[in-house]
């Protein structure tokens, strides 16, 4: 890394990359990096060019010497990066909305990471990123691979035990969000506050709250029992909690948590959203034309405040610092998926865990949290079952595994349903699927 950091990012041309470069200008004094590659593949190309020239344009604004890259040729990029990041979606938005909405004809909860949308997520996603892994093994065997391609836990997951590549990192926005929420209900600044988070990607509680090093937990559950404190995302609807619930816990759950303790409540609201203003993907579609219309600005050298309606908010935080800390070997605690090693008890040791870990320039140490408090720990373990199935089936392309994932999904109310739900979506995703299609095919 002696002339300067080379970062690659494959699915550049996603309307998120401003916030990554943003980030990256943000901390260049720390991160002096000389290359940033934007990556796409041929159906991304206008979004590519659009969304890459923005980038060219926020560097020459700061003044840095950071040379951007757009191209569809990935090996070309990979050679020699010190950091990789991915931030790609298969089958783009449109695979997404079928994600969202399939399960809604069942009854069954229909959403970009969890239950059956998060499984067929999986299955169009794992292929691709073990394939990345391939190159990366072969062009730039030192790099760090940070993935915040979606579904991030069994991503992180599949790379962990179906993959070569050691350093790995999985990164979500969830923690920072609940801690730049959990600040805000203390009405103190954010850096003061320090979140014990344990859990998986999209299911992580916070266990214990610390204002300068004092525990304020007591005083965080009394606020969030106030369901006019209820936390999300902008991706999830706010439906606050039952305030005994939250007292019986315990514990912060993170806004996907709504979707297995408020199930009827959250598919209620979704299939009055399919009727209304559309799934969640169909209406990030929206925002995104609009996004990209402002991106084509020449005159536009900044990210837009538009981009605040995704829910990907403190992205490029969690990112940059994450590149950053490894970089500068910091040994500062940042919560991010990697593998397990006993962290958490009950969850095996070379699962992916979403934990706070210390990162150091040989990547992340996870902090040891013991075992997870008795009413989350056997929902962990039933998600974590999921995950390490349904990248099986990724890997594979085994029917009877895919429906074995399915089933195994506490979302998913029966053998039977689940197999007309898997059916109806492997049918829907063939294009993205030919793990499961090509040898019936020859
Ligand atoms: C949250 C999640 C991300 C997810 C995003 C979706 O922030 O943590 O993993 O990608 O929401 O946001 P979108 O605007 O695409 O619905």
């Amino acid at each position: 890394m002696n002339n300067g950091i080379k970062i690659v990012t494959i699915g550049g041309g996603s309307s998120y990359t401003p916030e990554l470069v943003e980030g990256f200008i943000k901390r260049y004094t720390e991160l002096p990096i000389s290359e940033l590659w934007l990556v796409d593949i041929p159906a991304g190309q206008e979004k590519l060019n659009i969304v890459g020239n923005l980038a060219k344009r926020m560097v020459e604004k700061a003044g840095l010497p950071i040379k951007v890259h757009l191209t569809l040729d990935r090996r070309e990029a990979l050679k020699n990066a010190d950091f990789v990041t991915t931030q790609f979606r298969v089958g783009l938005l449109d695979a997404r909305a079928k994600d969202e909405r399939i399960p809604l004809k069942y009854n069954v909860i229909g959403q970009e990471t969890n239950g059956p949308g998060g499984l067929f997520k999986g299955l169009r996603t794992i292929p691709v990123i073990l394939d990345i892994c391939k190159d990366i093994e072969e062009l730039c065997p030192d790099a760090w691979l940070v993935n915040f391609t979606n579904p991030a836990g069994m991503v992180t997951e599949a790379v962990l035990r179906y993959s070569n590549i050691k350093k790995v990192v999985g990164l979500c926005n969830v923690p920072v969000g609940i801690k730049m929420r959990t600040a805000e209900m203390l009405g103190v600044e954010p850096e003061r506050v320090q979140i014990d988070f344990a859990g998986l990607n999209h299911m992580v509680y916070g266990l214990n709250v610390y204002v300068d090093g004092v525990s304020v937990m007591d005083k965080v559950i009394d606020l969030m029992a106030n369901p006019d404190n209820s936390m999300t995302m902008k991706n999830i609807k706010n439906i606050g909690w039952e305030p005994e619930f939250i007292r019986g816990l315990k514990a912060i759950p993170c806004p996907y948590h709504r979707y297995y303790y408020k199930t009827s409540e959250m598919l209620e609201d979704e299939m009055r959203a399919a009727n209304e203003e559309g799934t969640r993907a169909e209406v990030v579609k929206q925002v995104e034309k609009e996004l990209f219309e402002l991106y084509k600005n020449p005159d536009l050298a900044v990210k837009p405040p538009q981009l605040e309606k995704r829910g990907g908010a403190y992205y490029s935080d969690a990112a940059c610092n994450l590149i950053n800390s490894i970089y500068n070997d910091k040994r500062d605690i940042q919560p991010v998926n990697t593998r397990n090693n006993g962290a958490i008890a009950s969850i095996p040791d070379d699962s992916a865990v979403e934990v706070n870990c210390v990162i150091t320039k040989e990547g992340p140490k996870p902090i040891s949290v013991g075992d997870l408090p008795v009413a989350a720990k056997g929902l962990v373990q039933q998600i974590k079952s999921f995950e390490r199935v349904v990248a099986e089936a990724a890997v594979t392309g085994d029917y009877n595994t895919a429906l074995l994932a399915m089933t195994i999904n506490p979302l998913v109310p029966s053998d039977q349903i689940a197999k007309q739900i898997l059916d109806e979506m492997l049918e829907a995703h063939k294009e993205y699927l030919p793990q499961f299609f090509s040898a019936v095919e020859a």
